[in-house]
């Protein structure tokens, strides 16, 4: 493992006690020390319209940024589904990172998503159609190990992730995703 491979984490949820963010909290808690994460903040970014193209929005050039080549090695995603699909802000910086045409950030970028849900089926429609969106702005996605994490709050306590079995998927899934991020040739 370099000791320079960056991870942009992007949260799905704008919730303060979000049960995504305390999976994605126990994922970077698992990977290796040389694995650095920056989270990009997705909470101010106004919603995207194509009249600001010839503008410049001063967050919307911040995840742009951070979500480069230079920047990040892979993008990690944690997220709800909402209506049996991605939230709305996920969606949002998603068309921001792809426009202007011709400048998307996430041509050839590598992207990990993980859904957590309290029902039953984990979020699966939102990380399915995370997926498909990143293969039309052909970003090179992690296949597996697939996680949807359903029955979520059950595997959770005040301290975060509590269940074993859950702790043990995690890991695998961290110690995937901590290859996948360092493997220039994926
Ligand atoms: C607007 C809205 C729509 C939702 N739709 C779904 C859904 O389609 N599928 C699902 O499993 N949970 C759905 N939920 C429940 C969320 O899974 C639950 O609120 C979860 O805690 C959200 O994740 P978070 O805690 O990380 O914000 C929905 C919640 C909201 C607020």
């Amino acid at each position: 493992m370099s000791a320079a491979t960056t991870i942009a984490l992007v949260i799905g949820s704008l919730r303060e006690e979000s049960i995504n963010r305390k999976f994605a909290e126990y994922i970077v808690s698992q990977l290796p020390e040389s694995v650095t994460v920056n989270e990009v903040n997705i909470a101010d970014l106004p919603l995207y319209n194509q009249d600001y193209d010839d503008t410049t929005i001063e967050s919307y050039e911040r995840v742009r940024q951070q979500i480069k080549d230079a920047d990040a090695d892979a993008v990690l995603m944690v997220t709800p589904e909402h209506n049996r699909t991605m939230p709305a802000a996920l969606k949002n910086v998603i068309d921001i990172g792809s426009r202007p045409y011709g400048s998307s950030v996430w041509t050839d970028k590598k992207v990990a998503v993980v859904t957590a849900s309290p029902g039953t089926y984990g979020g699966r429609s939102s990380g399915l159609d995370v997926r498909k969106s990143m293969q039309m702005l052909s970003a090179k996605m992690m296949i597996s190990p697939e996680v949807y994490l359903s029955h979520a709050t059950e595997s959770l306590d005040e301290e975060g992730v509590s269940s074993e079995r859950t702790q043990k998927f995690l890991q695998k899934f961290a110690s995937e995703l901590a290859k996948f991020a360092e493997n220039s040739g994926v």
